[in-house]
């Protein structure tokens, strides 16, 4: 708060808008109280209150555009009197079934007062776990075409928080996390890191969600809702004055980093605001700021576990692409197959055998079509990749007709090398194709720099790009699960075919990387991070941790049971059982927690979890009222206890638990596990040892 600076707030009540130097509006509950400001030459700034604790100190915003004069001062402010909701809408799946959307709104209407007059609107909605605001450019006569150049939303902060943090990459969210002081983010200290495809880091900037944990307890994660027509949003870091300031993701190609019309609203900026880890991932605001439903019945989409061809290809026992050569613009077999072609009619057939036999819904086939001998590395990749033209040894229409048999379901892939053009010309075909075999999940890759050229993946033109193609796929009854994509920012609620994305370093990087891998603290921060703004397709279930048959440098850093856990931990409405068929058969006994886990719920609990440390998550399926509950470890064992008070009131249930075994260790020992199956109810409460990098699992059946 600036000194001196005295909060007037006046009440319009009674009328419907009325001009100020200065107003408020708090949350349903009242924790949350946001006041609003303009200051002596017009400009116009924010301030955010929890529990009577400046969290948000004076923070200006304003915009700059290419082609008109900075927006950002001499203005008047109206304020509308603010409006209470309270509704509750379903998710036709998720991580629960009702969501409870309560929030206060109100907008504040500013104008220039002199000159151009231009008119902007900004829309606070305050919820009792955090804010969202957005701006509204109205329609008016001297503000028509916008180009803008810079979004300038500040959010200075008021203490030098704990920090967790990926860099404001343009083109790749696929960093491990860093623990600092704000004061002390380095972005650029990523670039040298890097061994990705696709990387470009120009300021000391983060990512979002990052989330900063407070010397008091506060916690805050900051992030977006609703990107649509925008450029993705990365924080610009203010290690002096310790607070973010919006960068936009540009372009190459254009001076301006986003091109819009009036009327329009830019996606909300949102600030969760809890006083403890768990309630940040219990927060709805993400979804609840995006618009309601607008497809109507998604019930052709089945939340799902799947297996698939592809762990094999990360770790070289199959290969992608078949050995085909380009001849004149044309994929021949000019009879140069190598034979470690992956995604083969038989192979895929035995993962249909292996997800029948064992309550798992889908089959991911990657590297089914021509394309794949130039994709990783090739410059030139537009025209390559084709979606509807499988290799010689997959027969599409057999595999479909052999999964529908066994009441399987293929998942489509489309790896679309970032070579924009060709996919979009072919999305129409191509997920025809998949609507005419019955397959309605599609997992898209965009592998590389984009093409065209100058563009970044979390750009304007590429988060048009993710999300025209969702909304076409919608039309086929085709879902889409996308990697290398744009953030999640809730639109699941209003496209609920886009189920989930990778955007976050998965479990890939256990097979290849050179720096090691994920270490064991991992997922511990990408719950209370990346998991904030929605589904993820990390491809948990590794067993065979070591794999040193394969790859003798390359480890998964966790135990067994810590693999078994993230089935609960994750959300996400497809999850894979990522590792080979021969390893599940080696390991029957734990392959019967994914046998039975669920994934989709009616209820989520967070029991408890300190970010970067562990967390325990309990969730009901809801098809049979079962629970099912995971808790992760970073690199230090733990005892946490378990309070099933979530259980209903008298009934015996029957826990099937799967622990670390008490020597346990991710890198010493990692399979060892026990297994165990004990009566628990509503009044237990039970203490477990969670070994290094490990983790506990459990069934709760009735
Ligand atoms: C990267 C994706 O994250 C991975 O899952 C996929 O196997 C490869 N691209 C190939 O598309
Ligand atoms: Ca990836």
């Amino acid at each position: 708060m600036k000194k001196g600076f005295l909060v007037l707030v006046i009440s319009c009540l009674g009328f419907i808008s009325c001009e100020v130097k200065s107003s408020g509006v708090a949350s349903p509950n009242e924790n949350i109280k946001v006041n609003f400001h303009l200051n002596e030459v017009g400009k116009f700034f924010y301030t955010i209150h929890y529990k009577n604790k400046a969290i948000i100190d004076t923070s200006y915003v304003g915009f700059e555009f290419t082609n008109a004069p900075a927006f950002n001062k001499g203005f008047i402010a109206k304020v509308r009197k603010p409006e209470e909701v309270n509704e509750t809408w379903q998710m036709p799946w998720g991580e629960q079934l009702n969501v409870v959307n309560h929030y206060k709104e109100v907008k504040i209407e500013l104008q220039e007062k002199e000159n151009l007059q231009r008119k902007l609107n900004l829309i606070f909605r305050v919820y009792n776990d955090g804010v969202g605001f957005r701006y509204e450019f109205p329609e008016q006569e001297n503000l028509k075409e916008i180009f803008i150049k810079e979004e300038h939303t500040e959010f200075n902060l008021t203490e030098d928080y704990k920090t967790f943090w990926i860099p404001g990459d343009w083109d790749i969210y696929e960093h491990l996390y860093s623990t600092t002081k704000i004061s002390e983010i380095d972005a650029k200290s990523y670039i040298s890191k890097t061994n990705l495809a696709q990387s470009f880091i120009p300021e000391n900037a983060v990512n979002t969600p990052v989330t900063l944990v407070g010397k008091e307890g506060v916690h805050l994660s900051f992030h977006e809702a609703a990107l649509v027509d925008y450029s993705g949003m990365t924080l610009k870091v203010d290690t002096k004055n310790l607070g973010f300031k919006s960068n936009l993701v540009g372009s190459k190609n254009t001076a301006y980093k986003v091109k819009r019309s009036a009327p329009f609203k830019t996606p909300w900026r949102t600030i969760q605001i809890t006083d403890n880890a768990p309630d940040l991932i219990q927060s709805n605001l993400i979804v609840n700021l995006n618009e309601p439903n607008k497809l109507g019945d998604v019930s052709w989409f089945k939340p799902m576990k799947y297996t698939g061809v592809w762990w094999e290809m990360h770790l070289g026992k199959s290969s992608w692409d078949y050995g085909m050569e380009m001849v004149d613009g044309k994929w021949k077999d000019t009879g140069k197959a190598h034979g470690k072609h992956g995604a083969t009619t038989q192979n895929v057939k035995r993962f249909i055998d292996f997800s029948a036999k064992n309550n798992i819904g889908g089959v991911l086939v990657e590297g089914w079509n021509t394309g794949w001998e130039r994709w990783i590395g090739f410059e030139d990749r537009e025209g390559v990749f084709d979606f509807v033209t499988p290799y010689p040894d997959y027969n599409l229409e057999e595999v479909t007709a052999y999964a529908k048999e066994k009441g399987v379901e293929i998942i489509m892939h489309h790896e679309t090398s970032a070579a924009t053009q060709t996919y979009e010309k072919q999305q129409d075909t191509a997920y025809a194709l998949m609507q005419k075999y019955g397959m309605h999940t599609v997992k898209s890759g965009y592998v590389g720099k984009i093409l065209p050229k100058g563009e970044y993946h979390h750009g304007q033109y590429m988060v048009n790009q993710y999300n025209n193609a969702a909304i076409k796929a919608a039309k086929y009854q085709v879902a889409v699960n996308a990697h290398e994509p744009i953030k999640a920012t809730g639109l699941r609620r209003t496209y609920p075919n886009i189920i989930s994305r990778e955007g976050l370093r998965g479990q890939e990087f256990n097979a290849w990387s050179s720096d090691g891998g994920n270490p064991p603290e991992h997922l511990s921060i990408v719950a209370f991070t990346r998991m904030l703004a929605g589904p993820i397709d990390f491809t948990p279930g590794i067993f065979n941790i070591k794999f040193d048959e394969y790859k003798k440098e390359n480890q998964v850093n966790t135990t067994l049971a810590h693999q078994l856990a993230l089935y609960v931990v994750i959300y996400s409405p497809v999850l894979m059982a990522a590792d080979l068929i021969e390893h599940y058969e080696a390991n029957l006994k734990p392959l019967q927690f994914i046998k039975d886990v669920g994934v989709d719920w009616s209820e989520t609990r967070v029991l408890n979890g300190e970010i970067g440390d562990f967390v325990t998550i309990a969730r009901k399926e809801r098809k049979t009222e079962n629970w099912f509950l995971g808790s992760i470890t970073d690199e230090n064992a733990r005892e946490i206890e378990i309070d099933f008070g979530f259980l209903d009131e008298d009934q015996v249930y029957k826990a099937k638990i799967y622990k670390d075994a008490k020597n346990a260790h991710w890198n010493k020992n990692p399979l060892a596990i026990e297994i165990e199956t004990i009566e628990v109810q509503k009044k237990s409460k039970l203490k477990f040892n969670l070994a290094a990098g490990g983790g506990l699992a459990i069934s709760i059946k009735k």
